[in-house]
């Protein structure tokens, strides 16, 4: 007799998207996505977004448990506007390479030193790194955060230095920078975007400001993944798009506009040849989740986040101030 192959105690069930979507309704959940996630994960969340809509919808949502596919700050984020509430991330391995970039020590030593500064903090950053800021900001509002400063007082501004060298030329404002940078967006190649764009002349070139100045300067539209996808959405149905970005947006893109053309913009292989690689923007800590980790932590009710609520009270403050802004 053939060896019987037995099904695994634990084996996801086939469906997993039914599964899923069972129980969220099972656990009174919503699921909130970030661009940067899976197409399969993005299409059974009830919301996908930007970091801004993120913080909106957790902040708005009256479900007992938000389930967040994204990395750890989004989740944390979400926690610190609703700590009566369940909130699971898929994988806690989820982190960012700009939250990793300040340490909370390391950062509370920068801010003392300048006690006159005004500290406008990126929300990729930590709990305790938020809570020792006046106002955080996401790539969708960091120039409206700044600008809301007076002119006269100076301004810190971490943990993104090429977020903040961005901003700085669009608010026309002086910022002292923290030097993070996300390990993504830096390793987009400008020698081999300039031939990219010489291969296909027309095409519209979209870039993250996350990204070096080499890159923005080579970009017809610059802004947070919301306003790249807002630009395909109103841009025309047949157009070529050069995506300087994560790739997970581009099935956003697809979907707006089926008839147009996304291509990757090049990235470096580090110690390798300037644009040799397609793929090497894909973020490791975005990919963590999967449709099957989604369907195991809403399953299991874990692993979920979970705040010291002064910690939470002190981080909220400088969100709350960024949420007034808009
Ligand atoms: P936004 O979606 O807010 O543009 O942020 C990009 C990002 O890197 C999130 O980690
Ligand atoms: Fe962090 Fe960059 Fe990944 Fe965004 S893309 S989560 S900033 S490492």
């Amino acid at each position: 007799m053939p060896d019987m192959v037995l099904p695994r105690r634990d084996a996801p069930p086939a469906d997993l998207v039914a599964a899923v979507q069972a129980l969220k309704r099972e656990r009174d959940a919503v699921i909130i996505a970030h661009y940067y996630q899976d197409g399969a994960i993005q299409d059974v969340a009830d919301f996908v977004g930007d970091s801004l809509q993120m913080a909106r919808f957790g902040a708005e949502t009256k479900a007992k448990t938000i389930v967040v596919c994204g990395v750890h700050f989004m989740a944390e984020t979400a926690k610190i506007l609703a700590m009566d509430r369940t909130v699971l991330l898929p994988d806690t391995a989820a982190g960012c390479s700009l939250a990793d970039s300040a340490p909370e020590a390391e950062f509370r030593a920068f801010v003392t030193a300048r006690p006159d500064h005004r500290v406008v903090t990126y929300v990729n950053s930590t709990a305790a790194v938020k809570a020792l800021s006046d106002i955080c900001c996401t790539s969708s509002n960091a120039v409206q955060v700044v600008q809301s400063i007076p002119r006269d007082v100076p301004i810190i501004f971490g943990p993104d230095r090429f977020l903040g060298d961005w901003v700085a030329g669009q608010a026309g404002r002086e910022l002292v920078l923290w030097r993070g940078s996300c390990e993504v967006h830096e390793l987009f190649s400008a020698e081999a975007m300039q031939r990219q764009k010489q291969e296909h002349p027309g095409a519209i070139t979209l870039v993250h400001p996350e990204c070096p100045a080499s890159i923005i300067a080579l970009a017809d539209v610059v802004g947070s993944t919301k306003k790249l996808l807002e630009a395909v959405r109103t841009g025309p149905e047949r157009a070529t798009w050069i995506v300087a970005t994560e790739p997970g947006i581009i099935h956003q893109m697809r979907k707006a506009r089926p008839h147009g053309v996304f291509l990757m913009a090049p990235a470096i292989v580090r110690g390798g040849p300037q644009g040799a690689c397609s793929s090497c923007n894909e973020c490791p800590h975005m990919k963590r989740n999967t449709l099957e980790k989604l369907w195991r932590c809403m399953r299991d009710g874990a692993p979920e986040v979970r705040l010291e609520s002064e910690l939470a009270a002190r981080a909220r403050l400088p969100i709350e101030r960024m949420l007034a802004v808009g």
